[in-house]
């Protein structure tokens, strides 16, 4: 029951409360200056058996953030994004920036080209999947937050549970069929502001990467369904145009059902959510103040160091941007895109 705090793990060095009844946790005794090889094994085995866990109240710096991420596996960083001249609001490149502030740390006006690609964020996605190589975990911590009245929550979706609760006849013809997904970040962003982006063909705007839909969780051993808004299309032998819609359509509706979605609530500025890219989707929530209030959330990303990472792409292709496109649109030298 969420909401409902007992200790169910067996965990030594951290205490672990359930937040919904098949994925998330609260964790809470974790030394962030000091992290044992202990406790950080228990972190894991934590992240393995909930999909997302959230921190309340960390000490976390932005280096810190940072040092604390590179024990998860090396990080992706937001180099490719940045256009020459631009100027950042911190130092690290390893930070995705997932607010809603310019780069001189003023509120973004709502119609601003980077408030357009942030909508993207409000539906269900996995961060990286338009990436050759995926992401295994993110770190987002609050910098800042807006009035808890306003919304501004971040909403996960349990895609291991997603997969069990299919139709028995679903999960055959999934395995049987073993479908690549080609997923493209312009898509989403498109999905999220349709008229900004209208004439944006996610075709042309950069090259689609290319993962499997279902997949097996390594760290669990279970199955789960790697879809979202990112999720261009279907490709495999006999799939059409009509009928990849038809199941990216039903994937993604599926995975959402409440039965499968919790919230988190940011409560305290240092708060920090992790959360398995291969083991849950997640979303921005509503919220009320954006243009309005300040919401200040910084982002690492690990790279995915499993059998999957690349899926079906090229070892070491180049990660692909969409930056040139909203830069010509919007005749604007500085978009970044989390
Ligand atoms: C992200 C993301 C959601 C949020 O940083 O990857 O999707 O609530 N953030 O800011
Ligand atoms: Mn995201």
């Amino acid at each position: 029951m969420p909401g409902v705090l007992t200790q169910t793990t067996p965990f030594k060095t951290i205490t672990v409360n359930e937040l919904h009844p098949t994925f998330g946790a609260e964790v809470s005794g974790v030394d962030f200056e000091n992290t044992t090889k202990e406790q950080f094994d228990e972190i894991l085995a934590a992240m393995a058996m909930y999909g997302f866990c959230v921190f309340r109240s960390t000490p976390l710096t932005d280096a810190t953030h940072v040092s604390f991420s590179r024990r998860f596996g090396s990080l992706d960083t937001i180099a490719r994004f940045v256009t020459p001249g631009r100027a950042l609001r911190y130092a690290h490149l390893e930070l995705f920036d997932a607010s809603n502030l310019d780069s001189s740390n003023a509120i973004l006006p709502a119609d601003s080209p980077r408030a357009h690609a942030s909508r993207g964020n409000r539906l269900f996605h996995t961060d990286s999947s338009f990436n050759p190589r995926r992401a295994s975990f993110s770190l987002l911590r609050a910098v800042e937050l807006p009035p808890p009245e306003t919304g501004g929550n971040t909403d996960f979706a349990d895609s291991r549970a997603a997969w069990d609760r299919l139709p028995a006849d679903v999960q055959a013809e999934l395995l049987r069929d073993d479908w690549t997904g080609a997923f493209s970040m312009a898509h989403s962003r498109k999905l999220g502001s349709p008229d900004f982006f209208a004439d944006m063909d996610p075709v042309e705007a950069a090259p689609m990467a290319r993962h499997k839909i279902v997949q097996v969780h390594e760290a669990s051993g279970r199955l789960g369904l790697y879809v979202g808004a990112h999720l261009h299309h279907l490709e495999g032998e006999g799939m059409s145009v009509e009928r990849s819609k038809a199941l990216v359509g039903f994937l993604n509706a599926w995975c959402q059902r409440k039965e499968f979605v919790a919230t988190v609530k940011w409560e305290w500025e240092g708060d920090l959510v992790i959360w398995d890219n291969r083991a849950v989707l997640h979303r921005a929530g509503e919220w009320s103040g954006d243009g309005v209030f300040r919401r200040d959330m910084r982002r690492t990303t690990v790279h995915d160091d499993g059998e999957r990472a690349w899926g079906g792409n090229a070892v070491g292709m180049e990660m692909p941007t969409i930056n040139a496109w909203i830069a010509r649109k919007a005749m604007v030298g500085e978009v970044k895109v989390a």
